[in-house]
């Protein structure tokens, strides 16, 4: 016994110095200490077996076996430790004049969601609802259910991206298509909720343009509608003036002229004094002293009929804010194409 110890030690002594590496060494240290099943274990486990004076001889001397080998293998894995660190920094080179990792800023909201958002929270105090619409849309909701003639020409002035497979000869609303405008929306929110109905739709709406400072494929609008069954254009007036003072003061002005869209009827341009100049003639609303920032009118009945409510009992009013448009003017930004360049220096100004 006393002679299974002396060689248990000597031998795990020489395998835990000749260890390479730490998975050798663990496993070692299993193979000999190992509480299942290690050599020196199993020794310790005989000696139960053993006459109470052997005991006493084998038990103090086993102890200190265990004692060597462990301390052994903690320090052979100290030198491999060491070891292992020096090999890999013989590689490296420690340069302290390094300069740190720059700071991570946690952003912020892109200029076009501060002001979206601001709004969307205007609108809801006024008791509209906020609603999504799908971007990639159908010919149908785009254009014919709002009451755009198969070969009218208001379809060239929005051209979009078609959708592949989609066939230009093919029948009106057959094909798919970025949406143009958010007013697709009206039709399809009627249809889902009926009348009263009072909603905005802020979003995305795309346009195959050849772009330049003031105009870019990809643009952001806020529509919004409102039917009841005595809504008037007084109305229209009286909400879109609220919106002109909540974003301009209320020093704002607000004008508006005839223009054809063919779901509404009438239908008007909306503009506002220059925030600028306060209507004097400036270099942003080139001299005219005024702002175009919305396309607005009495909704068609051929719309509301598409939607499924009775033109007969209901009406209502349809706005188109652009909303890159108000954030140009707001921030004073000269060229459309940064707000979707994605360009950090940009966008840290705001
Ligand atoms: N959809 C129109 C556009 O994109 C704007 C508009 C919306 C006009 C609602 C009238 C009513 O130009």
């Amino acid at each position: 016994m006393t002679i299974d110890l002396q060689q248990l030690k000597t031998e795990g002594l020489l395998a835990i110095k000749a260890a390479k590496d730490k998975l050798e060494l663990a496993n070692l240290e299993i193979k000999l200490l190992g509480r299942k099943n290690g050599e020196l274990t199993n020794i310790l486990k005989s000696l139960k077996d053993l006459a109470a004076e052997v005991k006493k001889e084998i038990g103090p001397l086993a102890n200190e076996v265990k004692i060597i080998l462990e301390s052994a293998v903690a320090a052979r894995h100290r030198e491999l430790s060491a070891s292992a660190w020096e090999n890999a920094a013989a590689g490296e080179r420690l340069d302290i004049t390094e300069p740190a990792l720059p700071h991570l800023d946690p952003g912020h909201l892109h200029p076009i969601t501060q002001v979206g958002r601001d709004l969307e929270d205007f609108f809801a105090k006024l008791g509209f609802m906020v609603l999504d619409g799908p971007e990639l849309e159908s010919d149908y909701y785009n254009f014919s259910a709002l009451n755009f003639a198969a070969d009218h020409p208001a379809r060239d002035i929005m051209d979009t991206f078609y959708i592949k497979g989609h066939d230009p000869a093919a029948p009106a609303g057959a094909g798919w298509l970025m949406r143009t405008h958010t007013s697709p929306m009206q039709v399809r929110a009627l249809q889902k909720y009926g009348a009263p109905l009072a909603a905005i739709v802020p979003g995305k709406c795309f346009r195959n343009e050849s772009t330049d400072a003031r105009h870019e494929h990809t643009l952001y609008q806020i529509e919004g509608f409102m039917y009841d069954t005595d809504i008037t254009f007084a109305h229209l007036k009286g909400i879109l003036e609220a919106v002109a003072k909540h974003l301009y003061g209320p020093e704002v002005k607000m004008r508006f002229s005839p223009k054809f869209y063919p779901f509404v009827e009438p239908g008007v341009r909306g503009e506002v004094t220059c925030f600028l100049c306060k209507g004097r003639g400036c270099r942003v609303c080139k001299n005219s002293g005024w702002l175009e920032i919305f396309g607005a009118g009495m909704t068609h009945p051929n719309v509301l009929k598409a939607g499924g409510v009775d033109p007969a009992k209901y009406q209502g009013f349809a706005f188109g804010l652009g909303l890159s448009r108000l954030v140009m003017l707001k921030y004073g930004i000269e060229d459309v194409r940064l707000l979707e360049s994605g360009n950090i220096k940009f966008l840290e100004q705001f």
